[in-house]
């Protein structure tokens, strides 16, 4: 079974696909841990060039392994993390690579909740459950403000709301897979619903379409 939660930025999408996964008994497989480890890997390179920038990417997400997913650097989840992954999920011989690891990942039984850009548009078109999680900028900025906070980090609601719409405007114009709604994908708005909301919503299309 696989269960394809696709959103932008902060939509809530990571901490809803982890309950989820718990509640029916799958994997949890975080895809945009994929990107933020293949970045990781970059910043603070220098690079002659684009050219020079995409063979270091490519030869990046060559190295990732599924037990990379475990033990992420701190790196991976910060701003510039984030920044990092949607700069090199744009080169088509990346997500070649990161997306043969997730469907080898998620093909093992008993199935996985994936969370992502592209899972129910490219990775997984068959997915028997399909969600698209967004919420507004203004939400979206705050939870990931609460977020850094939290990690110790000094950005502000005005830094993190920018860097927010750049990464949106970046994923959804790329040619390759870019972050769409698949047209079958069941849409939830999480913008004014509680965690627990969002799951119960969830499980309940979940619960109806299974019976
Ligand atoms: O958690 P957050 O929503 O900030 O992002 P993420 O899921 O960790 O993804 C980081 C970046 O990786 C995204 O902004 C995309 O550029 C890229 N990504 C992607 O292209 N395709 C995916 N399936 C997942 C992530």
């Amino acid at each position: 079974m696989i269960i394809a939660i696709d959103g932008p930025e902060a939509s809530g999408k990571g901490t809803i696909a982890k309950l989820i996964a718990q509640k029916y008994g799958l994997r949890h497989l975080d895809s945009g841990l994929l990107y933020r480890l293949t970045g990781v890997a970059l910043i603070d390179q220098d690079f002659a060039d684009d050219a020079a920038f995409k063979q270091a990417a490519i030869a990046s997400a060559q190295q990732i392994t599924a037990t990379d997913l475990d033990n992420p650097p701190a790196q991976a989840r910060t701003m510039a993390g984030g920044v990092m992954a949607s700069k090199v999920a744009v080169i088509p011989q990346v997500r070649d690579i990161l997306t043969s690891i997730q469907q080898n990942i998620a093909k093992q039984k008993p199935g996985a909740v994936i969370d992502g850009r592209d899972i129910g548009t490219i990775v997984f078109p068959n997915a028997e459950f399909k969600f698209w999680v967004t919420a507004s900028l203004k939400t979206r900025a705050s939870r990931r403000l609460a977020e850094y906070t939290a990690k110790g980090k000094s950005d502000t609601l005005a830094d993190v709301t920018a860097a927010i719409e750049e990464r949106d405007h970046r994923d959804s114009s790329r040619a390759a897979a870019p972050m769409k709604k698949a047209t079958d994908a069941h849409l939830i708005d999480t913008s004014k619903l509680s965690i627990d909301g969002v799951v119960e919503a969830m499980s309940a299309y979940i619960d109806a379409k299974l019976a």
